[in-house]
């Protein structure tokens, strides 16, 4: 295992800045494994046990978190009118700077990933990765018979934007529907609706890959995801 210095793996928590971490160091206040060690630039493994003045450290490289996105909320940084998905998230994961995997609209709902892991984010938004992600759509008129083949067909707009192809399955109310696609384009979903001549009420991403939201978190609470689960993402699409 690479061993990294401990000043550096306590700052990287979000719990504490480079200083603060320096200084509760020389302190004798940071355990490693139940012993205190006084110098920052000493190297430790991240599989050791950390506390820093009684609390355990989480001494994770990378973090990743589902958030349930609530309605007008934005994936990028506040634009004024919608405030960020980050501003919600918990003091110590701000610090950690995460930010979303892929954008949902401001009026989207649903699974949002969030992480510090830019490699991860990469995989899983890339076009060519294909992961599918399926969205639960609730539309202004009930889902037509022929909607799922002209999804299936891939559908080209007049601008020549060309969607791949994706899948619907109608639900048992006539007017929601779920919509698998893999690509990931800006408004696809809302596109391929309204190429069909419906018109999106509510957009809500309930999977991506093989990992479904949760469906006790919350509108805007995040849940920490073990390393199964991340891995989720990328195995046994549902
Ligand atoms: N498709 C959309 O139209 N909007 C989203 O936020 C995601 C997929």
């Amino acid at each position: 295992m690479e061993l990294e210095r401990l000043d550096r793996i306590l700052a990287g928590s979000g719990m504490y800045t480079r200083s603060q971490a320096r200084d509760l160091i020389r302190a004798g206040a940071v355990l490693v494994d139940g012993t205190p060690v006084r110098r920052p630039e000493e190297k430790i493994g991240r599989d050791r046990t950390v506390t820093a003045a009684g609390e355990a450290v989480d001494t994770a490289r990378y973090v990743y978190y589902m958030m349930n996105k609530p309605r007008d909320t934005i994936c990028a940084t506040e634009d004024g009118a919608y405030p960020a998905v980050t501003g919600l998230l918990p003091r110590a994961l701000r610090a950690r700077r995460l930010f979303p995997v892929g954008r949902l609209d401001a009026d989207a709902t649903g699974l949002l990933l969030l992480t510090d892991d830019g490699a991860f984010a990469h995989r899983v938004t890339a076009p060519r990765s294909d992961i599918p992600k399926t969205y639960r759509v609730l539309a202004d008129r009930p889902v037509g018979k022929e909607w799922a083949a002209t999804l299936a067909a891939g559908v080209v707009l007049e601008d020549g934007t060309a969607y791949r192809p994706a899948r619907l399955t109608p639900e048992e109310d006539p007017c929601r529907c779920l919509v698998t696609v893999t690509e990931g384009k800006f408004h696809e979903v809302k596109n391929l609706i309204a190429a069909c001549g419906g018109k999106v009420l509510c957009l809500e991403r309930v999977s991506v890959g093989g990992l479904a939201l949760d469906k006790m978190l919350m509108p805007g609470a995040v849940k920490r995801l073990s390393e199964e689960e991340v891995s989720l993402v990328f195995r046994d699409f549902l």
